[in-house]
């Protein structure tokens, strides 16, 4: 099947045209490792097809609209418009800094989206498919979708774990179940539309059984956030359906729709896979839309085992990554250690010991040896090359043969195993300066041609790496490039041809390209991070104000006479004297301690500490060796004085 599609790549004549799209991502959270491994994904994939030459088109951006969202600016006491602005571009900023090489980024808020979207609806509408009812069932706001009993787990929401609350409502509705047929028949005659096949099977499944038909809107009333429908304004675009179009309606505000639409390939990640796998395609058939490519599903990184939530504490930041990494190799880490369509679980360690054997290692090493070997005897300037031995011929054929074989993986989404094929070659090169040994040919000026030979065809090996390389670690591609002398652009075609380095190119050995890290040090970083953050539970506004904290003047402070580590305090709280009995003795001289102004917990309900009741408790910051320090006021301010 292998051989098949390389010959039909090698056959293919005309530019070919790929476009690809990210999901466009909620703005109620900020980007996190999620987000970004499917969006460096597909910049990866974007990057080799435009190195292959193909006319490339890659889409992002951001979910904007609908009840989350609202409830979300609410939250954060901005209107939704300013909301959605700050928080849209957080996630461009982030984009940016990744390096993502997206062609548009485009936000369901803005007009030229809403146009397409009254566009596809009033299609929808005229071929009869939007009637209108009412609906009910049990809603996930997280979701924004309505779950079947069957799909819910232990009758909870299986991506949010919540119990769903029942509505119901008059809507419009979308003829979703009359395509149920026709999805159902495509997808049994097109195994790969939706990959990899766990989903296309999973998507069969939910396909054998009634899906009933799509509310498509919310009464304005109570989601105002939201697109108008064009016939009736008192009710907004369902969310999905306004969401889903953005794909098409990045290309159609532009007018090149009719170029890049039908090549249209999905990357989202298996949480979403029903509005796309379900909604979508039926939308687009009931529009006269042509379908996408493929829909291509990946697993989720997990982390501690488990999902990562704000309430667990445990969200992973792309960009604490990169400052601490560097995103080259942030982004091999992501790209190498999942298989498409697996779960994988995220770890630092895992990421500096990748950083460590692939990168520094085997790639790192290559190019040090190589240019040391090339500056104590060539004087740094690349030499000639004779004629190639077995040996050297081997090793150029492993790199040459590689540009068709990753094409033929990156197609088949096999991105792990596309770039093990290179650091294989990279360890063959490794290998070869092992068994060809130029310091041993160094010795002997009548070895000079071979020793030559030697040096190009590890260069070679290099520069077809720095090509291959570049969709995924694209700046130390462009750095390694550098020190290797050249410069310019470059395609995937140069990696098939060998002997593309001039003779003469004066090389520049620079610094490490990717330092190594201290895995003792990072482990032992780990162990203290993980004792100090305790996972707390996400607290509501409403919690928080149960609690009273106020400022506290100490009056006085004494020993505790039955405890070693107490003191007893009496504080000022306005016109209120009370006994606080606190463990701060060990760093604290009870003499200096009158007069200072604190802030304390004031609604504690009292308790007994060594037989002295404490009415209060104060607060104090503790370190990760259990030190603390009282909360200092850097302004005189009232005792009794409320904290918020
Ligand atoms: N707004 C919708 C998508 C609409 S597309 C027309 C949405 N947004 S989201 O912000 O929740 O993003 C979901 C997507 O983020 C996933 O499909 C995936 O691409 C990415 N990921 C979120 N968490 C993830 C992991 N833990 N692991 C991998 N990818 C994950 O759903």
């Amino acid at each position: 099947m292998i051989e098949e599609q390389l010959e039909q790549s090698k056959s293919t004549q005309t530019k070919p045209i790929y476009y690809a799209t990210t999901p466009i991502f909620y703005v109620n959270a900020e980007p996190h490792i999620g987000h970004a491994y499917t969006t460096t994904l597909v910049d990866v994939a974007a990057r080799f097809h435009r190195l292959r030459g193909d006319d490339t088109y890659f889409l992002t951006g951001t979910d904007e609209h609908g009840e989350k969202i609202q409830k979300a600016a609410d939250a954060a006491g901005l209107t939704p418009q300013a909301y959605t602005d700050q928080v849209s571009g957080k996630f461009r900023a982030t984009w940016d800094s990744l390096d993502i090489s997206y062609d548009e980024f485009i936000r369901t808020t803005e007009e030229r989206h809403q146009e397409v979207v009254n566009d596809v609806l009033q299609r929808v509408y005229d071929n009869g498919d939007i009637i209108f009812g009412e609906y009910g069932g049990l809603y996930c706001v997280g979701c924004e979708r309505y779950y079947t009993e069957k799909e819910l787990v232990d009758g909870r929401c299986p991506q949010h774990d919540i119990v769903l609350e029942y509505r119901s409502e008059e809507n419009y509705f979308f003829r979703m179940e009359k395509y149920r047929p026709w999805l159902r028949e495509l997808l049994e005659d097109n195994p790969e539309l939706i990959r990899p096949e766990r989903y296309r099977n999973e998507v069969l499944g939910i396909l054998r059984e009634p899906i009933g038909d799509l509310s498509i809107s919310r009464p304005r009333a109570r989601v105002p956030w939201g697109i108008p429908l064009p016939w009736d304004e008192n009710h907004v675009t369902y969310v999905w359906f306004d969401a889903l179009i953005n794909y098409y309606s990045a290309l159609k505000s532009h007018g090149t729709e009719g170029h890049y639409w039908p090549h249209v390939e999905h990357f989202i990640a298996k949480d979403i896979l029903k509005p796309h796998g379900v909604f979508w395609p039926t939308m687009l058939k009931s529009a006269g839309l042509p379908l996408y490519q493929h829909l291509n599903v990946h697993g989720y990184w997990l982390v501690d085992g488990g999902k990562m939530s704000k309430s667990k504490g445990n969200v992973v930041r792309p960009l604490d990554l990169k400052d601490k990494y560097g995103n080259d190799a942030f982004r091999y880490y992501l790209l190498r250690d999942m298989s498409f369509g697996l779960d994988a679980s995220f770890s630092e360690v895992g990421l500096a010991e990748r950083i460590n054997s692939d990168l520094a290692n085997d790639l790192g090493n290559l190019l040090n040896r190589t240019l040391g070997m090339l500056g104590k005897y060539r004087q740094g300037r690349v030499p000639e090359a004779g004629d190639l031995e077995p040996i050297d011929a081997a090793l150029r054929d492993a790199f040459v043969t590689l540009p068709d074989r990753l094409t033929v993986m990156v197609d088949n989404l096999q991105f792990d195993r596309a770039i093990e094929s290179v650091l294989e070659a990279v360890r063959k090169a490794n290998k070869y300066i092992a068994e060809t040994q130029p310091w041993a040919l160094a010795k002997d000026e009548a070895n000079a041609k071979r020793l030559d030979t030697v040096l190009y065809t590890c260069l070679e090996a290099l520069r077809c790496a720095s090509i291959l390389l570049s969709p995924i670690i694209p700046n130390k591609a462009e750095e390694l490039r550098a020190q290797l002398g050249l410069g310019g652009a470059f395609t995937l075609d140069d990696a098939k041809a060998w002997g593309l380095t001039p003779a003469g190119t004066a090389t520049k050995l620079g610094a490490p390209l990717f330092p190594r890290v201290d895995l003792a040090a990072l482990n032992e970083s780990l162990e203290v991070k993980e004792a100090v953050i305790e996972h707390k539970p996400e607290v509501t506004i409403d919690d928080f104000a149960r609690l009273e904290f106020r400022v506290a003047e100490i009056l006085k402070a004494e020993a505790h006479p039955k405890a070693d580590k107490l003191l007893v305090l009496t504080v000022k709280l306005g016109g209120e004297e009370r006994t606080i009995v606190s463990g701060i003795k060990k760093w604290y001289d009870p003499s200096a301690l009158a007069g200072k102004k604190v802030i304390i917990v004031a609604n504690l309900k009292p308790v007994k500490l060594r037989g002295i009741e404490s009415q209060g408790m104060i607060l104090a910051a503790e370190d990760a060796e259990g030190n603390l320090s009282i909360s200092a006021l850097d302004r005189d301010i009232a005792s009794g004085s409320e904290v918020r």
